[in-house]
């Protein structure tokens, strides 16, 4: 933020964020008061772009088909060089060795975090061994649903991380591959779900995948129950041919009746958000093949190396990381909006708000006590249909949010105009964020087409823009298999990073457990059971008994 725009509401939101960092006891005062006093004298992005004359070479960072450039954000060389030592301060180094190394860093559930092995880096041998033999069988089995044509569609049935990542990444592969199939997917309890995904199906050519990783969730098991007895109803005691389930959970999935040799494992070593890459990604290497998913695997591995291996002051998640703490924990900003120019990404946004949130979204540290100022929302949706909706606030409103800009080069449509038109939007946007307009720019313009004084009094302020707010333009090559990995493995780390900066443990999610147990118990009540609630809970239980009648 600029120094004297905004002063006052800079230093309100330098003092709670200051305030809730000493709570966590995440970095050392000093740090934070060097981070406090560098972001009081901070000059606007524009003018940074003036004072460092190599700023766009050191803020923009390239690996693979993926650049990235953090030079919009409003974090100066001296800034940047502090947070890399805010991340020492924290033992990143030592973390991301724990890490790799697959200790049980997801302490509270006594689990390592190993997602990484499935791309076939980390892990002991064992660990290795069991990759490699399940994707061999995964392979086997995908390319011979591809060559044998009895199926026509695949319904793959999960919910959060069990349905997030297959379902981005099933519209990121249609942009480079071909689909052999009708690949559908039911999520939420609601029967339209299920009813959507299996409308004008035909049992006998469709083939059934329900993935869950603990095999209790709720929603998945009503909406395979449901799968089931659609085609059983055809199919009779064969259905059971057509129904596969990818599961941590086998016994679960036995007694839910599904045959053994018709389950997929994978391992308390991979968390739900992150197993995309893991047999959860089925339904993808049905409907792509096997070969776009093993590219899809080997970018995101190439992104682990980079990670693992490069020093912070040149690693990309370490990078976008620290920035990320910089706007939450010195700027003060709630949230962070994710906004790709490319349709075939329209869903990541709701795919991080998962894997951030759920991962971040904590205020206990590992040991217990309270962190400061932890994840922010994340949000958005695809350009250009945001800029006629949420554009305006990202623009004018208090105090905006820094964006994550995600574009693609390649235009894979045969549209060439079009695309010309996406990426002009989408450059021409960081660059209104950070430019701004100043209402004497504003007046002078009004005045030379003739507006009154009266007029231009009121009407300059709604047309001025105050510029300088953050955002970083993230491109992909083109959106091959390769980049999708690259681009997905680069936020899995940078919220690796950021869970260490915090203190939290990301990769458990204790708090979706309350809502799901009472959830249990109003059901029972729907069903005659007696359960004790508050005044507004139970009004709405008699409600629904009311009108449901
Ligand atoms: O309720 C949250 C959650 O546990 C997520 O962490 C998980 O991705 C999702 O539910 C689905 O869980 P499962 O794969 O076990 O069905």
């Amino acid at each position: 933020m600029t120094k004297g725009n905004n002063a006052l509401e800079l230093e309100q939101v330098l003092e709670s964020a200051k305030t809730a960092l000493k709570l966590g006891a995440i970095m050392s005062s000093d740090r934070f008061e060097k981070l406090e006093a560098i972001a009081g004298k901070l000059p606007s992005i524009s003018e940074m772009f003036k004072l460092e004359p190599n700023r766009l070479k050191n803020f923009v960072m390239r690996e693979g088909p993926l650049r990235a450039d953090f030079s919009k954000q409003a974090i100066s060389e001296h800034a940047r060089e502090q947070l890399i030592h805010l991340a020492k301060d924290c033992h990143l180094e030592e973390w991301r060795e724990r890490f790799f190394a697959g200790e049980k860093i997801n302490t509270t559930e006594d689990r390592a975090v190993l997602h990484m092995a499935l791309r076939g880096i980390g892990g002991d041998k064992a660990v290795q061994k069991q990759v490699k033999d399940m994707r061999k069988k995964l392979r086997n089995f995908a390319e011979k649903i591809r060559a044998e044509g009895k199926y026509r569609s695949v319904v793959h049935i999960g919910i959060g991380g069990s349905d997030l990542g297959p379902r981005l990444i099933a519209d990121g592969l249609v942009a480079s591959t071909e689909n052999k199939f009708d690949l559908r997917f039911a999520e939420n309890v609601d029967g339209a779900s299920i009813n959507d995904a299996l409308s004008g199906l035909d049992p006998a050519t469709t083939l059934v995948i329900v993935v869950s990783k603990s095999f209790t969730t709720q929603e998945t098991r009503m909406n395979a129950e449901a799968a089931r007895d659609w085609l059983a109803a055809k199919l009779g005691e064969k259905a059971g041919a057509n129904f596969i389930a990818v599961t941590a959970n086998r016994d679960g999935a036995e007694k839910f009746g599904i045959a053994s040799d018709q389950i997929f494992d994978f391992w308390d070593w991979v968390g739900g958000r992150y197993s995309v890459w893991s047999a959860v990604g089925l339904s993808l290497q049905i409907a792509y093949g096997s070969d776009a998913f093993d590219e899809f695997l080997k970018g995101a591995a190439a992104m682990d190396t980079h990670f693992r291996d490069a020093p912070f002051e040149k690693n990309l998640p370490v990078m976008m990381a620290m920035t990320g703490v910089w706007n939450r924990n010195v700027l003060g900003y709630s949230s962070v909006a994710v906004i790709p120019y490319a349709r075939r990404l329209r869903k990541l946004s709701a795919f991080l708000q998962q894997l951030e949130m759920e991962s971040n979204g904590k205020s206990k540290t590992r040991e217990g006590g309270d962190t400061g100022l932890t994840c922010p929302i994340i949000w958005g949706d695809e350009g250009t249909n945001g800029q006629h909706a949420f554009f305006q606030w990202l623009h004018q409103g208090t105090p905006g949010a820094p964006v994550d800009f995600v574009a693609v080069l390649k235009d894979h449509e045969a549209r060439p105009e079009h695309h010309k038109a996406l990426l002009a939007n989408c450059f021409a946007q960081s660059e209104a964020l950070m430019i701004g307009k100043s209402e004497f720019v504003v007046k002078e313009e009004m005045m030379a087409a003739g507006v009154s004084k009266a007029d231009r009094a009121v009407l300059a302020p709604q047309k001025t823009f105050p510029g300088n707010r953050p955002s970083t333009t993230i491109t992909l090559d083109e959106l091959s298999p390769f980049a999708l990995g690259h681009l997905i493995a680069l936020y899995e780390h940078k919220v690796f990073v950021q869970g260490i900066i915090w203190g939290v443990n990301s990769f458990d999610q204790w708090g979706v457990q309350l809502g799901k147990v009472l959830a249990n118990s109003i059901l029972k009540e729907f069903d005659g059971g007696s359960g004790e609630h508050d005044p507004s809970t139970e009004a709405l239980i008699s409600l629904r008994a009311e009108k449901s009648a």
